[in-house]
């Protein structure tokens, strides 16, 4: 197998560090906006995941030359129709944090009784190989939101997001557990196999 140079189309840290751990293994080489000057900020315009990860990891691949992969994640509350979905990172406004959109999150669910606070988070991640290939792969985390932030770790709506299955909000995990459970984790196993046939094809 050959080395990979595979640059990821973002600028969140959060993200980036989640993704390194999952494909650390691999012979690839990680190349993130700190190894490159003036790397673009891609604007947001899809009205999907699907449409706005293409559209990132296209941009940075036409900026560096180089496979890029891009990550649209979100957060999707059945009695909020769906919201935040795409607008996840600016819930709460222009320039708003974390928490500013947990705020506004719980309290517009204030009123939703326990057995209506489902919720699931999906990433899509895209990775471009080259001006005519581009492949995407999705997962998705089951769970439901409560009504306080629980636990320091991870980053954005994980203190609000409780998963069933381990008794635990995100926040409440360490990133090997959160990344073996989580809507990124599975899409990031699914990229995986992607970038092993790549490998396997260019030897
Ligand atoms: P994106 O940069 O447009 O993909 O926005 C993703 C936003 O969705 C983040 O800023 C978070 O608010 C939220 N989000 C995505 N993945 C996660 C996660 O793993 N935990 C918590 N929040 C997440």
């Amino acid at each position: 197998m050959c080395i990979l140079q595979l640059v990821l189309a973002t600028q969140n840290k959060d993200k980036i560090r989640e993704i390194k751990n999952l494909l650390q293994d691999l012979p690839v080489t990680i190349l993130t906006c700190d190894d490159f000057l003036d790397f673009p900020d891609i604007e947001e315009t899809g009205e999907t995941l699907e449409e706005n990860a293409v559209l990132k990891a296209g941009g940075i691949a036409k900026f560096t030359g180089l496979a890029t992969l891009a990550d649209d994640s979100g957060l999707e509350v059945e009695a909020l129709g769906g919201a935040p979905g795409v607008f996840s990172s600016r819930y709460a406004g222009p320039g708003c944090t974390y928490a500013d959109n947990n705020r506004k999150l719980l309290r517009e669910m204030k009123d939703i009784p326990e057995g209506k606070r489902a919720a699931r988070f999906r990433a899509v991640i895209a990775i471009v190989w080259d001006a005519d290939k581009v492949e995407t792969v999705e997962g998705r985390a089951e769970g439901k939101i409560i009504t306080e932030n629980r636990g320091v770790d991870g980053f954005g709506y994980d203190p609000v997001f409780f998963y069933p299955p381990a008794g635990k909000t995100f926040a409440e995990m360490t990133l090997d557990e959160k990344n073996s459970v989580s809507h990124r984790g599975k899409a990031l196993l699914a990229a995986r196999e992607l970038i092993i046939k790549h490998l396997s094809q260019k030897v």
